[in-house]
């Protein structure tokens, strides 16, 4: 168990744009921030983060939480993983009530195959710069390819003795578990004994989005026939390699500034474009893309430029998994580099400038260039080009997107016309296709109907479903201006939350208020501010009490402010809920009391309809005229706001 204490130490450090910007990229856009949402598929952001409250919300899909939320949803973390994870992030010791062994036994295997391959990288880094064999042979071999020493610690560079065991002596002095080290690769176990895997090689570190190693790419220096060139950690718990893309932690800032991704086969290519100043660029490992890394980028930039070597087999490869990209709405370009070149030698030879020039000439279309291959390897065979007109259409067929509607007519029109064939006559084979995918979709659908609930079949939420009820509106408005405007100044030296809390006593509340969440909320408030505490959204916002933090996430308002195509039409001073909240305050409620005048209205006329006695009729009437008089003092006063 992470101790309390710890925990709001983690609390007060949440930076929650840091956090969330980690995974997906955020505009600031007044106060909040905006992004796509990462929790369905939009083509504008509806993802509103706002860092004052520290929550975020997205008015596409719904979805709404803290930085712990977030981690929870996004990475699939536990609330505890959470925690460590943000630990971790923000180097704050965690303090463990208790340590069982089965505590430690259940303790994740990620977390330490992070921690042995920390342990390697500095290992390594350790030999490449401090050690004769590092200097003479690794560090030797990187100076002579050209690499900067400012580049080779950026991305953390080393050097894998040649001895059999010299880091597996290492680890087991570490006192490092075997079985996580074997997971790891970088120990193999021979004659039961265990020995280096990566031995006299160079070493990349890989890393995810936030800094930690997944694992690591091993260059032999000196080429063999007998072993492979690189020698890559095996797949474990934290390196997938379908969900790796080697630089993307380097790479961020500077896809998000260019709003392009470059993407290359190697590690050495993304090393030295960085040394050259290009820092968008991240590196595939030379095979074709997976559904994983497209979104990954995506998350991004829309914007991907292939770059590799013209003669390199992996472009095919590279090729294959594009029709993908086309579905995900990425526009893909392909730039390749001339004769027996790659990108990390082409920029040695030409220079950063001559480079970037090159890139922004020679960028292709990749759907064009895919013709153009396939229609050179066609020749002059008629049935071959029928199979390349059919297969272009396919790919044309995957943009059907309706916002990408002109896209797709564009790229009909100059297919058709590099094929020299009627645009008409292709235009139809292309819009057939779309259709057969949809009948064959729509049947899927009807199948899948009949066996299971789809997948995107949505719960009916209680909580958002009260938005759309005016009652709950305003009690939630009620809370709302406590949490957020409680502290502020009421008058005579009084503050909001004495007013607040001074109207609903403890009576009252309940009259007033039917939601129990809310009463609950207000009770807590209540609870906290009588022992002298200044509650703020904040206080509730990380409570043991999901329901409570869930609930006051729903109710805060992360759009307080004035968009900014308003502000420039609109000469004179708009007003912010800021300003008034106390207008806010009396206007809500205004709206609570007129409700129950109404509910004391109906019972008394229910009353007067079965009352035999006179008296008591006459009673009931006054009763009536007396409510009626409050309600007409309320509605004339000013300020009295109806949600609609
Ligand atoms: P390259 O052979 O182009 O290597 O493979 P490179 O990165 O340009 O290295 P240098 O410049 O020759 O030193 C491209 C990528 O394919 C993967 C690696 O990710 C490599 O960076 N690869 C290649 C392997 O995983 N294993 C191999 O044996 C070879
Ligand atoms: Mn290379």
């Amino acid at each position: 168990m992470i101790s309390q204490q710890s925990i709001q130490v983690i609390q007060s450090r949440i930076d929650i744009i840091d956090i969330i910007g980690t995974f997906i990229k955020l505009k600031k856009r007044g106060a909040n921030y905006l992004g796509n949402c990462p929790f369905h598929n939009e083509k504008s952001p509806s993802f509103t983060v706002s860092p004052t409250k520290e929550i975020y919300k997205c008015f596409g899909c719904g979805k709404s939480g803290n930085t712990i939320s977030f981690l929870m949803e996004h990475e699939k973390y536990s609330y505890v993983e959470s925690l460590r994870w943000l630990a971790n992030k923000y180097n704050i010791e965690l303090e463990e009530t208790e340590t069982s062994p089965e505590f430690k036994a259940i303790q994740l295997t990620s977390d330490s195959l992070f921690i042995i391959n920390n342990f390697a990288k500095d290992f390594f880094r350790n030999v490449l710069m401090n050690t004769d064999e590092g200097n003479d042979i690794a560090l030797s071999y990187l100076k002579e390819r050209g690499f900067r020493q400012d580049i080779i610690d950026k991305f953390q560079l080393g050097y894998n003795p040649s001895a059999k065991d010299d880091f597996a002596k290492a680890a087991i002095v570490g006192q490092y578990n075997n079985d996580l080290l074997l997971k790891t690769g970088l120990v193999v176990s021979r004659d039961e004994k265990l020995q280096d895997n990566y031995r006299g090689r160079i070493i990349f570190p890989i890393h995810n989005q936030s800094g930690k190693i997944l694992g690591f790419g091993a260059r032999i220096i000196k080429s063999n026939d007998k072993s492979p060139k690189y020698i890559n950690t095996p797949e474990n718990e934290i390196y997938v390699k379908s969900k790796i893309l080697y630089g993307s932690y380097f790479a961020r800032t500077a896809i998000d500034k260019s709003d392009e991704c470059l993407l290359v086969e190697g590690y050495t290519d993304v090393v030295s474009l960085h040394q050259a100043g290009i820092e968008n660029v991240v590196a595939s490992g030379g095979t074709s893309l997976t559904p994983d890394q497209l979104r990954l980028i995506k998350k991004y930039t829309k914007n991907l430029t292939i770059i590799y070597d013209g003669d390199s087999a992996g472009i095919k490869a590279a090729l294959r998994g594009l029709d993908l990209a086309l579905e995900e709405g990425l526009d893909v370009k392909l730039v390749l580099i001339p004769d027996k070149e790659d990108p990390d030698s082409y920029v040695n030879k030409i220079g950063a400038a001559a480079f970037i020039d090159f890139v922004k000439k020679n960028k292709k279309d990749f759907i064009l260039f895919q013709l153009e291959i396939a229609l050179q390897d066609a020749g002059n065979d008629s049935s071959k080009k029928s199979v390349v007109v059919n297969q272009i259409a396919d790919t044309i067929s995957r943009i059907n997107k309706t916002e990408e509607f002109t896209r797709r007519q564009d790229y009909i029109k100059q297919v058709a016309e590099m094929l020299r064939i009627e645009e008409s006559g292709f235009n139809a084979l292309v819009n057939k296709i779309i259709r057969d995918k949809i009948v064959k979709e729509e049947s899927k659908n009807f199948k899948d109907e009949l066996n299971l609930p789809p997948e995107s079949f949505v719960e009916p939420n209680p909580d958002t479903d009260s938005l759309f009820n005016k009652d709950d509106l305003h009690e939630q408005a009620m809370v709302r201006s406590l949490i957020e405007f409680g502290l502020k100044d009421w008058e005579d030296g009084k503050l909001v939350a004495d007013h607040i809390l001074g109207q609903l006593d403890d009576l009252d509340l309940h009259e007033m208020i039917d939601n129990p969440k809310i009463t609950n909320i207000i009770s807590i408030y209540r609870e906290w501010y009588s022992a002298g505490n200044q509650p703020t959204a904040k206080s509730f916002l990380y409570h043991d009490d999901a329901e409570v933090s869930n609930f006051i996430i729903k109710v805060m308002d992360v759009n307080t402010d004035i968009s900014p195509n308003w502000k420039g039409h609109y000469k004179g001073h708009i007003s912010t809920r800021e300003e008034l909240y106390k207008e806010e305050v009396i206007s809500t409620f205004n709206y609570l009391q007129l409700r129950k005048i109404k509910r004391l209205m109906n019972e008394n006329q229910q009353a007067l309809e079965k009352a035999t006695d006179q008296d008591q009729q006459i009673l009931f009437m006054q009763t009536h005229q007396l409510l009626k008089k409050m309600e007409s003092e309320i509605t004339s006063k000013s300020g009295t706001v109806i949600y609609k």
